[in-house]
């Protein structure tokens, strides 16, 4: 049997071994973009608690925060704190966000559009819960501290994961109901196509998520009102947005039919003796252009809806100049 300690000792040992003591020391990169934005890039917090923050005074006077990127995941993670006796604005969005309390104590109301009355939760240090889709929330200081906590979400991870998991279930589970009943060729047809689709969506995901990424940097706005403006953009301007999209597609597909070509064509040369040896290197460079002829293609498809957008952003602008009208409560959500 192995004690908790000594198996945490071993693992230790493990990883000064293999040089990766770093890792535990909580260096990161300040990345600062505007506030409320700014970013730490890390792959290890060691306490939440004193972690310097940002300040972001348009969600509550006085607020900090700090955006975590963890180790290139796609993981959604930030701290904010509230000065005493403050609060955070109210706000709403979708699911899944995670709030973990990490100092001070007060309480958060909750409620729904139209609601008559709030739902209230006592929160302190160690305190968890996820604000339901769509629901507003508001949380007040009352301790003698700042308030600190901790939002955590799975981003975009989750949407992949739920994706494959469901094409998993239909090939698994389907094929286990067809069998006896349909001749197993049609299903693996059938299963073919849903491979086939399972790329599509996951190109239309990555597409949204690109388009989310250009209108929340062009607008400086946060995830809810980027979806607004993605809607807008893409009903406002479906037919140039279509065209570069197909035109993407079609260049990536090509690029993906040349590149096997030039693998399995460079690959022969291995049954040809002595010049067989120049297969690698070979094959090295084929894999190095066609990095390079895939990332020349992503930069080249995000500068033309990039273009795209500023031009519908600057008409947008224009067309509302003339309409617009002060409101009382001028903030966003
Ligand atoms: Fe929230």
């Amino acid at each position: 049997m192995v004690s908790p300690a000594s198996a945490a000792a071993a693992q230790d040992r493990h990883l000064r071994g293999a040089g990766k003591q770093e890792y535990f020391s909580g260096e990161g990169d300040l990345i600062t973009v505007r506030p409320g934005n700014h970013m730490w890039e890390t792959n290890f917090v060691p306490d939440l608690g004193s972690i310097e923050l940002k300040s972001w005074g348009d969600r509550g006077a006085g607020g900090t925060n700090i955006m975590f990127v963890l180790a290139d995941g796609t993981m959604h993670a930030h701290i904010s704190e509230m000065p005493v006796g403050t609060y955070k604005k109210g706000h709403r969005h979708g699911p899944g966000l995670h709030v973990l309390f990490v100092h001070g104590s007060g309480y958060t109301l909750l409620w729904y559009y139209g609601d008559k009355d709030y739902k209230r939760i006592e929160w302190k240090h160690g305190v968890v819960f996820a604000p339901p889709d769509e629901m507003f929330h508001q949380h007040f200081d009352t301790s003698q501290r700042p308030a600190r906590y901790l939002a955590l979400g799975f981003g975009l991870m989750l949407v992949y994961a739920l994706s494959v998991a469901g094409y998993l279930a239909f090939v698994l589970y389907g094929y286990r109901a067809v069998q006896g009943r349909v001749l197993i060729l049609g299903w693996t047809f059938i299963a073919a196509i849903a491979t086939g689709m399972l790329g599509v969506w996951i190109t239309v995901i990555n597409f949204l998520y690109l388009l989310l990424q250009i209108a929340m940097a062009v607008e400086a706005v946060g995830v809810a009102q980027g979806a607004r403006a993605v809607a807008r953009f893409i009903r406002a301007e479906v037919r140039e947005i279509a065209g570069v999209f197909l035109v993407v597609v079609a260049l990536v597909v090509a690029a993906t039919l040349a590149s096997a070509l030039a693998w399995s064509g460079v690959g022969l040369i291995a049954f040809v003796p002595l010049v067989g040896l120049a297969v690698f290197p070979l094959q090295l460079a084929a894999l190095l252009v066609r990095g390079l002829a895939f990332e020349y293609l992503g930069l080249t498809a995000l500068g033309a809806y990039l273009t795209l957008y500023q031009g519908h952003a600057s008409q947008r602008a224009a067309a509302l100049d003339g309409a617009r009208i002060a409101t009382p409560l001028g903030h966003t959500a």
